[in-house]
């Protein structure tokens, strides 16, 4: 018996398939394969904008011929849709093919759900009051020489536009005790980067240990890894954790601080609890103490009622806080959030103009950003073997990723190689 997940979203995401995986290996699924071979099916799906969900709901759609197909195949639908108000009961009315519908904390309870399907036609699981912080699942992981780490799990910021706050609960963090032996165990046996995850990483709390101490503590672990860390609220990003930051080389000094917009107005209606100089102020702090730093961020255009030159607030935000990639969207309205009763809805022409425009911007600071790497030496930590290139690939310290040509199998290994040409965010060069 083997199993598929298809996964939407974010590296949470990404993660919590990984113990998805786990739990169906302990319940005797062997390994990964394609949809059409698998005898259970698991979507972990994302409902952060429109057109996740719709990706997710075209993606199970299609399974309604193979389901017809193949006696005894489980279709399975977890994570933020299923746990969205309400859609639920849109999955179970528009697929009636699909035989478990688990929400965000249930993703423990599946290798139980999977037991009640044997004797029921369809179960759903989706508790708002239990909020785990120790989901107990050991996790199957696929993104070695990376392993993502839980800190906290979900958000009490309630950002305007933003869903997530309705779907992963109230924020609670884990114990810094088991996060940090989690880590050192990872480690040992291989791990050579380690990802710490939360959707606000920095209001992180156990008793005493804040996210500051937290980092210090993992990055005192023994052994040759890097550390990073997201995503960070620029409200809570701090002198200590610059310090922390500094401190250590094993953290990477590769900070994801999402402005949102690059207007004071816009950022007040969002809920953000920061200023367009408050946020310049953040950018100023690390880079007075880690010059060599570099600030990736997430952005999106047309939040109700923005006027042309509030986005150009944003455009010039680019360039002044001299970010080296970023996220960029077109905002989406959900169901349920404050942000889609306000009054001003964008126009569509207006906002693909808007994102066109922002993306142009942004590309351009990566490829004048990755060009300085002509003629420099890197050492990348080698991720994976990419089959249409014929090369090996891995990140540098800053994010960007270096391809080179290898004899041997260096998956894993730390490798030294001098870039030879730029193309927007990826090097090219020769292994030293
Ligand atoms: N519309 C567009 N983008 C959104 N994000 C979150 N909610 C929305 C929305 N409704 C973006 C934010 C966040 C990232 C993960 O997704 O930029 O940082
Ligand atoms: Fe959403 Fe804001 Fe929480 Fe990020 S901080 S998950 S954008 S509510």
């Amino acid at each position: 018996m083997n199993y598929a997940i298809v996964t939407f979203g974010c590296q949470m995401n990404l993660h919590e398939s990984e113990k998805i995986a786990g739990i169906l290996r302990s319940v005797g699924y062997e390994k990964e394969v394609a949809p059409e071979e698998a005898d259970i099916i698991v979507f972990n799906t994302c409902c952060i904008r429109e057109n996740a969900e719709n990706h997710a709901f075209g993606n199970i759609g299609a399974l309604k011929k193979l389901k017809r197909q193949k006696k005894g195949l489980i279709i399975a639908v977890g994570g933020c849709m299923a746990q969205e108000p309400g859609k639920a009961q849109v999955l179970k009315e528009k697929f009636p093919f699909i035989d478990i519908i688990f929400g965000t904390h249930n993703i423990f309870e599946l290798a139980s759900l999977i037991e009640r399907k044997k004797s029921e036609k369809r179960v759903i699981s989706l508790y708002e009051d239990r909020l785990e912080t120790e989901d107990g699942a050991p996790a199957c992981r696929t993104s070695y020489p990376n392993a993502w780490v839980n800190i906290t799990y979900g958000c009490n910021n309630f950002c305007t536009y933003c869903i997530v706050p309705y779907v992963r609960g109230r924020e609670r963090s884990r114990s810094a005790d088991v996060i940090v032996e989690e880590c050192r165990a990872l480690i040992a046996e291989g791990y050579k980067e380690i990802t710490l995850l939360g959707q606000n990483v920095n209001s992180y709390r156990d008793g005493d240990v804040d996210f500051p101490e937290l980092l210090d503590r993992v990055a005192a672990i023994e052994g040759k890894f890097r550390l990073r860390f997201m995503t960070s609220h620029p409200k809570d990003f701090s002198e200590r954790l610059v310090a922390v930051m500094k401190k250590h080389d094993k953290i990477l000094n590769l900070l994801h601080l999402p402005a949102q917009s690059g207007s004071s107005r816009i950022l007040k209606l969002m809920n953000r609890r920061y200023t367009r100089e408050e946020y310049l102020a953040k950018v100023a702090l690390l880079k007075r103490e880690i010059p060599e730093a570099e600030i990736t961020t997430d952005l999106i255009v047309s939040f109700p009622t923005e006027t042309e030159e509030e986005f150009g607030e944003t455009l010039s935000l680019v360039r002044e806080a001299d970010f080296s990639s970023a996220f960029t969207f077109v905002y989406s309205p959900r169901t349920g959030t404050a942000a889609a009763k306000m009054e001003g809805q964008i126009p569509e022409e207006v906002s693909k103009d808007r994102i066109t425009r922002l993306v142009a911007a942004v590309n351009e600071n990566t490829r004048r950003k990755s060009e300085k790497y002509v003629g420099r030496e890197i050492e990348v930590l080698c991720e994976d073997f990419d089959e249409k290139r014929g090369l090996y690939l891995g990140r540098e310290p800053l994010g960007r990723m270096g391809y080179f040509a290898s004899e041997n199998n260096c998956v894993g290994e730390f490798v030294r190689m001098k870039v030879t040409r730029a193309n927007g965010v990826s090097l090219y060069g020769e292994k030293i």
